[in-house]
């Protein structure tokens, strides 16, 4: 049954993008279908208005599965011996590149383990040559790196940057990855701003061990941090790594954090990720639903693909291409247009605005 207490709320979050601490906590432990229902409505409503029909799609490719880290919860663990390891050429990666861009696509992703073999002038070199060959909006996602480097990388033609802080929970935090530190993490994210590249985190719900007020909290530090995009996606269980025998995470629970982010961040970009999707077949459509306005679309090439396996089932669920209108248009969207920076986005809003008030 829903409550007067969760309908006040939600009404107020959708109007005013502003929810307390217990009133986001109230909002994210319904167990209601009717409730989470309405949640999800509200957020598909803010983004009707914010953003529009435009799904933007985004190139990922996977250079190397080689990680020097070991997260409790990843299956490209240092210390997982069974995972065939590879790396990509500069070539190859290049070529992958070209490629992506005659599909259409206009941001590629480079996405790695922490894999110091590419070092700083290896990256640096690999983003000209993109940017030379294809002029696409380069998103980097390699993990922690020196204020040196990324500097670098943003001075070569790099535009935005992927690091999820995964979990707000310092002790959680600590506990999942060793030898790293959350405020480091958190700095990195502080740095990458200051130097101009468009920001986005995220986290993972349903951890062994977080609780609803680490989501909360969770939930807070996006809308504090105003990142430019928020992957939001559940634990999925890896059998050859030591959470290999915790249950994944519930998809309600990942759909309830996704449209609570909606509601306070408006405009921000919200993919439905790949965990979504593997979770569940409904996923991608249901995080659509629920406040997505972002596809990440695996174009590693087939040979590596199935290698990357973060968790069981990564590479063998990519969203076919040729599909994806046919698709969209179902279910009363569109592909984006333009390179779909944030920047992009909040110019359409201010010239959008600056109409209604010249033909109001
Ligand atoms: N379940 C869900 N997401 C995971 N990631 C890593 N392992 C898992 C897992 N078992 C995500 C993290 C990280 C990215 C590389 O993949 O959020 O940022
Ligand atoms: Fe490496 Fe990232 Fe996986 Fe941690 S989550 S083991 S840093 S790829």
């Amino acid at each position: 049954m829903v409550r007067l207490a969760y309908t006040e709320t939600l009404k107020r979050g959708e109007r005013t993008s502003q929810l307390s601490w217990e009133e986001i906590h109230l909002l994210l432990s319904t167990t209601d279908l009717e409730e989470k229902q309405n949640l999800w409505d509200a957020a598909d409503r803010v983004r009707k208005e914010w953003i529009g029909p435009e799904v933007h799609l985004r190139a990922v490719v996977e250079f190397s599965n080689y990680c020097q880290r070991n997260c409790l919860y990843c299956g490209l663990r240092k210390a997982n011996q069974t995972l065939h390891r590879y790396r990509m050429s500069h070539r190859e990666i290049l070529e992958t590149s070209i490629r992506a861009k005659e599909f259409g696509f206009q941001t590629i992703v480079l996405q790695s383990g922490e894999d110091p073999f590419y070092t700083g002038e290896r990256i640096e070199e690999l983003i000209l040559a993109i940017k030379r060959e294809t002029q696409m909006a380069i998103a980097l996602s390699v993990g922690e790196r020196s204020a040196k480097d990324y500097s670098a990388w943003r001075t070569a033609g790099g535009d935005r940057y992927l690091l999820k802080f995964e979990t707000s929970s310092r002790s959680l935090f600590h506990q999942l990855r060793p030898g790293c530190k959350l405020e480091e993490r958190i700095f990195c994210l502080q740095k990458l701003r200051q130097l101009g590249f468009e920001v986005a985190s995220g986290n993972i719900v349903g951890l062994p061990g977080q609780t609803l007020s680490d989501l909360v909290n969770d939930i807070l530090l996006f809308q504090k941090y105003d990142f430019d995009m928020i992957g939001i996606g559940p634990f999925i269980s890896h059998p050859q790594t030591p959470l290999g025998s915790s249950p994944n995470g519930s998809l309600d629970l990942t759909l309830c954090v996704l449209a609570i982010t909606r509601l306070l961040t408006r405009n921000t970009h919200l993919p439905a990720t790949t965990a979504i999707r593997i979770l569940s077949p409904d996923g991608c459509e249901a995080a659509l639903a629920a406040g997505a306005n972002i596809l990440m679309l695996d174009f590693t090439p087939s040979i590596y693909r199935q290698h990357y396996e973060i968790y069981p089932g990564k590479g063998t669920h990519s969203i076919a291409l040729n599909e994806l209108p046919a698709f969209l248009a179902s279910i009363g969207r569109k592909i984006g247009q333009g390179v779909g920076s944030r920047k992009e986005l909040l110019k359409n809003i201010r010239d959008g605005m600056d109409q209604k008030f010249k033909n109001p």
